[in-house]
């Protein structure tokens, strides 16, 4: 067996993807037809055509327009379902996925409607493809922290849906101190606590994430690999980064794949994941991540091993569901 078809077989979790970001072109069409919403696009080909991104916010600006056509809780469970179908063939077992609820609820869309939506599809998709699934609601930091307060308000009858909060979008001049307060509430509810960070902002935001959020994990942290003494405690902590490597060559944070932070950060001893991020724009889910790294990168059979077991060792399964994997 080729070590890709290896890395496609082994049984794995994502720990790293945007629900909004599994929209594929021809879903979105079927869904602005039934909705009755225009889009600025002839066809999926077309679409797919204007995925050509220089930079995270390039991609943010296309991301939220094509979320704009999801409205009923029918959408929401499309997509997390056709999400969770795909990767039912790279052998994902556990997913951990983000959902970006000030997106929707910003048009008018209700929180019930998302939330309702995407977790049964969620259950359906334990039931039908045995894939087992925690769901994490992402702050978009371009916003406010009272206008995250509010959205933690309305999640709070759901508190039990979800297994922790997040924090993405527009990482430049957005720190993650700015949600300090947000994310200590979140710590106090008991919740899990991730942020996107080191993905184009600087070491620094890593740092901020770890001791002002006191964030569980760190999404991407390319950036950490700057910063020895951030190496170090990374290492220290255990701390587990979900690495996504074609979203990382798709937004420019890497020129070309061979010269990806993943295999540099396995050899110094840190815990990276491999996640597809937005796989409906980024041209892969996770399998062809681990193709893709594994082939730029070399991997050995033995770091793919590693790479699948650090992905069940940085869930938010509990200690024997993740031993079951290990
Ligand atoms: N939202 C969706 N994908 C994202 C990414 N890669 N970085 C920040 N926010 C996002
Ligand atoms: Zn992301």
């Amino acid at each position: 067996m080729d070590l890709k078809t290896f890395a496609q077989a082994l049984p794995k979790a994502e720990l790293h993807l945007h629900l909004e970001g599994s929209f594929e072109p021809e879903l979105m069409f079927a869904i602005a037809k039934r909705n009755k919403v225009e889009i600025p696009y002839a066809s999926a080909e077309d679409v797919r055509a204007a995925y050509r991104f220089s930079n995270l916010q390039d991609f943010l600006d296309i991301y939220y327009a094509g979320a704009s056509v999801l409205l009923a809780e029918q959408d929401f469970y499309d997509l997390t379902y056709a999400y969770l179908k795909r990767i039912a063939a790279d052998n994902v077992r556990h997913v951990e996925v983000f959902f970006d609820p000030q997106t929707h609820t910003e048009r008018g869309v209700a929180f019930s409607t998302v939330m309702i939506g995407i977790t049964k599809a969620l259950s359906d998709g334990q039931k039908d493809f045995g894939i087992s699934s925690k769901l994490i609601l992402s702050f978009l930091r371009h916003l406010s922290e009272e206008d995250a307060f509010k959205t933690f308000e309305q999640a709070e009858p759901y508190l039990d849906w979800f297994v922790g909060v997040g924090l993405d979008s527009s990482e430049k001049g957005h720190p993650p101190s700015k949600f300090a307060r947000v994310f200590a509430a979140a710590r106090e509810a008991g919740l899990k606590l991730v942020a996107h960070a080191g993905e184009e902002g600087p070491p620094a935001y890593v740092w901020e994430a770890l001791d002002i959020l006191k964030v569980d994990r760190i999404d991407h942290g390319n950036r950490s690999l700057e910063d020895p003494k951030l190496v170090e405690r990374l290492v220290k902590d255990g701390m587990t980064l979900t690495v996504c490597p074609l979203s990382n060559l798709k937004l420019c944070v890497v020129n070309d794949l061979k010269q990806h932070p993943l295999k540099k950060m396995l050899d110094l001893g840190l815990k990276p994941t491999i996640n597809s991020d937005d796989p409906a724009f980024f041209g892969g889910y996770v399998g062809e991540n681990f193709a893709a790294v594994t082939e730029a990168l070399n991997l050995s059979k033995a770091e793919l091993i590693t790479l699948a077991k650090n992905s069940f060792s940085g869930s938010f399964l509990s200690e024997a569901e993740k031993q079951s994997w290990l």
